[in-house]
């Protein structure tokens, strides 16, 4: 084990991500920003445990933009978008945050830019505009029409005709969303030119959007179909009946890596975390072969799996197993691109299982603005929908419902905002926001913060070892150990009570259960869990 003075602040500490737009609003026009952001600096730290207690932000993005897809869709890298502030606000949150120990994680978007980004905008004028071979333009294929056969992820085909130069430009995302030429010298010098921008600001890391796709098949080759594509898949969607052998991956893409890695090194004490999907042995080159690759590629697996104990418990022993001594681990389960954590997992005792093992896993774990509530998905009205995945493939599939402003108090619009939001509020707001659970002894969001706490306190829990416990099949049971420090956390996925043994163990205390009604000492032969209940015990 580590000791505690090795161990960086992304490692020991707790990520917590913000979507801008839904977080607070004090502009009044329905639309968060970052003043609204600042004015909420002290709910989620203020150094004290009546506040939440994480230790680093993550943004997503607050760019200037179109908002084709709400600011993943980047038209300057270097500004604020006009609805969140300016550069001088965007100082003072950094100067307020880290005044209180908060670090600032942006989002760095650097696969495709905006459509009215002047790079595109000059890319697309004429064949041979300096900035063409920014982006990448081909001729149709042989029998005319797109290049190849890819599918955007929102849907239709990968490739754009533009009539001006009579070529076609490639988008996996959106058609205002072309993708850059990172095998363009220019383009990586151009991007890297970002990235120092915002250390030079004092932004101590970054979210990389979709990294694994910056470089694709040199050749532009076909994707093969997927023979377990789900047959019932909307038209227009090939991407969802492809296998993403050649438009993702490759593996020139780590030397791109390896350049981001050496930069945050220069600037020391920053993070690199990259959004990538892939199976764990592809994943997980993304660290680096000598660590000098990204700090924490995220690690989504639970997020895909059923809520169901030892499929977890299975995840978890694998990447535990598979990292190399160097790498960190880390854990999501929630995000501005999925349903709300408690939705998908069936109910708000689920949810307070789950915030206990977010927390106490080995490894950084990043929390989704809100999941401290217990927020369940929005109800959006099919024309109320804003997200181009759920106007474009299928209304059940819109990321709106994760994306409903914050709810913090019983006043109109749930205190977020004097105007309409941008989104619906939830209709649960009178009963599930800060206030009414910061007033409620038990309420989930107090769970959270002493969670948050306790972790913060224990350096088994944010430092030390991961021991996974044989049980039964509906709880997932470890051991974290820090020296003398020796912390058990059994979970109970069961609708039923189920009888948990600690073998070879003499007694313990129960801390915390997941209820925050249970401290009592256990007996060696075991302990009950309650359905769906949760524990730390301190052995
Ligand atoms: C990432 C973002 C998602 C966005 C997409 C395109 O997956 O998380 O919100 O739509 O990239 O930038």
């Amino acid at each position: 084990m580590k000791n505690d003075q090795n161990l960086r602040w992304w490692q020991r500490g707790v990520i917590y991500q913000i979507y801008p737009r839904s977080f607070k609003d004090t502009t009044g026009n329905g639309i968060g920003d970052l003043a609204g952001i600042i004015e909420k600096l002290d709910y989620l730290n203020d150094g004290t445990p009546a506040s939440l207690g994480i230790d680093a932000i993550w943004l997503s993005p607050i760019y200037p933009s179109p908002m084709a897809d709400f600011g993943y869709d980047v038209a300057d890298y270097c500004a604020i978008h006009p609805l969140f502030g300016d550069l001088a606000t965007f100082d003072r949150l950094i100067t307020e945050a880290h005044r209180r120990g908060i670090k600032i994680i942006l989002d760095y978007v650097p696969n495709h830019t905006s459509d009215q980004h002047p790079w595109f905008i000059e890319s697309r004028r004429s064949l041979d505009n300096p900035k063409r071979d920014w982006y990448i333009w081909r001729d149709p294929g042989p029998e005319g029409g797109p290049p190849n056969n890819w599918g955007s992820a929102f849907g239709g085909p990968a490739w754009t005709w533009d009539e001006t130069t009579g070529q076609y430009y490639l988008h996996q995302f959106l058609k205002e969303q072309p993708e850059l030429n990172w095998r363009n010298p220019e383009v990586r010098a151009a991007m890297m030119d970002v990235l120092r921008f915002w250390l030079e600001r004092g932004v101590d890391g970054f979210r990389m959007d979709v990294v694994g796709l910056l470089i694709k098949d040199a050749e532009l080759r076909d994707n093969p179909p997927n023979p377990d594509a789900d047959p019932n898949l909307p038209p227009n969607d090939i991407f969802g009946r492809q296998l993403h052998v050649y438009n993702q991956d490759q593996d020139e893409v780590h030397e791109i890596i390896r350049d981001f890695r050496q930069l945050l090194d220069e600037y020391g004490n920053r993070c690199g975390i990259g959004e990538l999907w892939f199976e764990l042995p592809r994943w997980i080159r993304y660290y680096g072969e000598n660590n000098d690759g990204l700090h924490l590629p995220f690690n989504f697996r639970l997020m895909a799996l059923p809520w169901q104990a030892q499929a977890i418990h299975r995840s978890v022993d694998e990447l535990e197993a598979a990292l190399p001594a160097f790498a960190w681990p880390n854990y999501v389960l929630g995000n501005h691109d999925s349903p709300r954590l408690a939705s998908r997992l069936g109910g708000q005792a689920q949810a307070r299982v789950a915030a206990m093992m977010l927390l106490t896993l080995r490894g950084t774990p990043t929390l989704y603005y809100g999941d401290e509530l217990g927020l369940e998905n929005g109800v959006i009205p099919p024309e109320k929908i804003q997200d181009p995945l759920g106007i474009n493939l299928g209304a059940e599939r819109t990321r709106d419902v994760g994306r409903t402003p914050m709810q913090w108090d019983a006043s109109p619009n749930a205190g977020f905002s004097r105007a309409k939001p941008w989104l619906p509020v939830s209709n649960d707001y009178a009963m599930r926001n800060v206030a009414a659970q910061s007033a409620d002894p038990t309420s989930i969001l107090n769970l959270y913060r002493r969670l948050l706490w306790y972790r913060r306190g224990s350096p088994a829990l944010y430092g030390g070892s991961y021991h996974s416990l044989d049980s039964n099949d509906d709880c997932f049971v470890y051991l974290r150990v820090a020296g003398d420090e020796r912390r058990l956390i059994a979970l109970n996925f069961a609708d039923d009570q189920r009888q948990v043994s600690i073998p070879g163990e003499n007694a313990g205390q129960i801390v915390i259960s997941t209820s925050l009604d249970r401290q009592e000492s256990i007996s060696p032969s075991g302990f009950e869990l309650r359905p769906h209940e949760g524990v730390i015990v301190e052995l």
